[in-house]
């Protein structure tokens, strides 16, 4: 290793990121790994960058916790975003982790997600109008956001004329975990939990009064809980509603704009899947792992735990850097490539062990419907600006990516 990479593993901080590595993390991420993989932050923390040390940090529930309400007090004081964040199943552990991804994991059934997949059919190909019709569009704003948030909207059965501010909201309230926030994005990240769980009451009360099919509309399955008579509190429901609205709007847009931006600059591998549409699936694997959405996962030590002869202390916070561990050699064959057919792909993109995402089945559709049509109608899509990245370091991905289309020779009709 040169002395400039054993530099930016040295000079690395989390809560000092400079402009070179918003645009391009990798470097620092290699370099990390390949000198200081267990790497102690000057606040104290730890971050890791090794594949199997987060493997090993993810499945010890038990030395590892997800709880967030040490760690949050401080950063949110007794405000709103600090009631949410420590309500959401992602930020507890056992029992009250299990009993709440119980019911969630019931909500989001194999069969509830098979059932979204005409409408999430139709949306796309909707949007694939509406872009053709413009000729020079926004991947962003005109196709990777909308996707998500109608899906999402559709899983809760949320009024279409009532959806407007759920992205704003999402957006605020996860712009608020960033490592470092100023007064402005504490404001806005609460009143933004303010506004969504306003909006929910009434929600949920309408649909109290008039249930859904709980088969397919999860918020109605939330609030009947199990046949066991296993249910969430009120509070519990709420958050944990705004909660599936954020963990599956910011992280899917993400997957469907850096997969097509991805695909745009290898050339090769976008040759590669329109003459092979089969490996849509590895290639939505292949995205998530090549440029992960959710970069940052966090824990913090319960008790003294040794990692690759690291003792640390209960109580030490440790971050593990998922777009790292994903482009680790000892995991991944010639892990800087781009490789639309990677088999095996164990990527981390989604975590694992009890935390392990439970919407990555509905992500991986959304993913896989959204790229492969665009494709197979925008096959010579090209940029036509500088895409503008989001500016952040855990969840990885574009403000906007402006492009030129034009109809492919297999183009689609609207209903097909
Ligand atoms: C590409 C899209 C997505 C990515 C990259 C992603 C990533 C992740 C990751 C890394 C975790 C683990 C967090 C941890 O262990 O600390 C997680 C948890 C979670 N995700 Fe996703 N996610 C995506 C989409 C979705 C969608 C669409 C939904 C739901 C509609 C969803 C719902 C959840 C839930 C409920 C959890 C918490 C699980 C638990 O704590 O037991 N995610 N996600």
């Amino acid at each position: 290793m040169n002395l400039d990479a054993r530099e930016l593993a040295a000079t690395f901080d989390l809560e000092k990121l400079t402009p070179e590595f918003y645009a391009n993390p990798y470097p620092t991420y290699r370099a990390l790994r390949e000198s200081e993989p267990i790497k102690r932050l000057p606040n104290g923390s730890y971050f890791l960058t090794r594949y199997d040390d987060l493997v090993a940090a993810y499945k010890n529930t038990k030395a590892f916790s997800s709880d967030k309400k040490k760690e949050f007090s401080p950063k949110y004081g007794d405000s709103l975003l600090y009631e949410h964040h420590t309500t959401s199943l992602v930020f507890n552990d056992p029992p009250a982790h299990t009993r709440v991804r119980r019911l969630i994991m019931g909500a989001l059934s194999p069969r509830a997600i098979a059932g979204m997949e005409p409408d999430l059919v139709r949306l796309v190909d909707r949007l694939l109008g509406a872009i053709a019709a413009k000729g020079k569009v926004d991947l962003i704003d005109d196709f990777a956001a909308a996707i998500p948030i109608e899906v999402i909207g559709n899983l809760l059965d949320v009024p279409q004329s009532e959806r407007d501010p759920l992205r704003d909201w999402s957006l605020a309230i996860l712009g608020a975990l960033e490592p470092v926030i100023g007064p402005d994005a504490f404001a806005r990240g609460n009143k933004a939990v303010e506004d969504f769980l306003a909006y929910l009451e009434g929600l949920v009360a309408r649909r109290r009064a008039k249930p859904g099919n709980p088969d397919r509309d999860v918020l109605t399955r939330l609030i009947q809980g199990e046949d066991n008579g296993e249910r969430l509190t009120e509070k519990e429901l709420l958050h944990n509603c705004i909660f599936l609205l954020n963990a599956g709007h910011e992280t899917t847009t993400n997957l469907i704009g850096n997969g097509l931006v991805a695909l745009l600059n290898h050339a090769g591998e976008k040759r590669r899947l329109i003459e092979n549409p089969d490996l849509i699936k590895t290639a939505i694997e292949e995205m998530l792992r090549f440029e992960s959405s959710n970069q940052l996962g966090n824990r913090m030590t319960v008790e003294p735990f040794e990692l690759g002869g690291v003792a640390m202390p209960a109580g030490t916070p440790v971050t593990l850097c998922i777009g790292a561990a994903n482009r680790d050699p000892a995991q991944f064959a010639d892990p800087e490539r781009f490789d639309i057919g990677r088999t095996p792909n164990r990527h981390l993109a989604f975590g694992t062990g009890a935390h392990q995402c439970a919407g990555m089945a509905l992500a991986r559709l959304e993913g896989a419907i959204a790229i492969s049509r665009f494709l197979a109608r925008f096959p010579d899509y090209a940029l036509d600006g500088e895409p503008v990245r989001g500016g952040r370091v855990r969840f990885r991905g574009f403000l906007s990516v402006p492009c030129t289309v034009s109809q492919g020779a297999g183009e689609l009709s609207p209903a097909s």
